[in-house]
């Protein structure tokens, strides 16, 4: 039986995805290379500092930690200038529609995001108060893959992993929802997302007692 619905944020919830493409991007360009859409893909639900070492090691740049820490936090200035204008408008097609349909249900809602920015987020676009668990990078100590952000959601919401499903846009989320032993709906195409058990373009026209029962099968 299904008890919590485990949600990751940035091309989840809201487009954010694309915001820190172009916030490392902006970096990449000023230390002189360039990182592709395809690159990227490997960089989503990543945490800020495995993402900043992916894209030095792309670029043959060796840094200090000192260096490293002055250019993450450059990329999180940019960054959170580009979501400061975010309001609830920029939620993604379908899902408070989904997350009302939620509301009808017993199900939980959790997020599981390895940002640092994500309560700010959630707060920017009005959905803090719809979360009944929120683990984000704050509370983690390892990033996706790693299973830990969605096992700490399943325990705060006080059920087995086999009771939770995660709804996830990342290679490596979607790696880290099987790794906790759930569910996982990929949340883009079926191509990058091929180890989820059921991918969909989004929210839109989704309708849970159908999704419980596709996944069934
Ligand atoms: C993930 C994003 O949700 O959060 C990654 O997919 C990002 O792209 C990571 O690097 C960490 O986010 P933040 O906001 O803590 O820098
Ligand atoms: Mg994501």
């Amino acid at each position: 039986m299904i008890k919590a619905f485990l949600f990751d944020l940035d091309g989840v919830i809201v487009e954010t995805a694309i915001f820190h493409y172009q916030a490392w991007r902006q970096m990449a360009n000023d230390l002189g290379f360039d990182i592709s859409e395809e690159f990227n893909e490997g960089l989503k639900g990543i945490s800020r500092m495995d993402s900043l070492n992916l894209i030095l090691q792309h670029g043959n740049i060796e840094l200090s930690e000192e260096q490293k820490l002055a250019l993450a936090a450059k990329k999180n200035d940019n960054y959170l200038t580009l979501v400061s204008k975010m309001t609830p408008d920029d939620i993604l097609p379908g899902v408070k529609e989904f997350f009302e349909q939620i509301k009808q249900t017993e199900i939980k809602i959790g997020l599981g995001s390895v940002s640092k920015n994500a309560k700010m987020i959630l707060e920017r676009v009005d959905l803090l108060d719809d979360f009944d668990a929120i683990i984000d990078g704050t509370k983690i100590s390892k990033g996706k893959p790693d299973p830990e952000v969605f096992l700490n959601g399943a325990t705060e919401l006080g059920f087995s992993p086999s009771e939770c499903i995660v709804f996830e846009d990342a290679v490596a989320g979607v790696e880290a929802g099987k790794n906790a032993g759930m569910k996982v709906i990929g949340i883009g195409q079926k191509d990058i997302l091929n180890k989820a058990d059921i991918v969909l373009p989004g929210f839109e026209g989704i309708e849970i007692t159908q999704l419980l029962e596709k996944l069934k099968k």
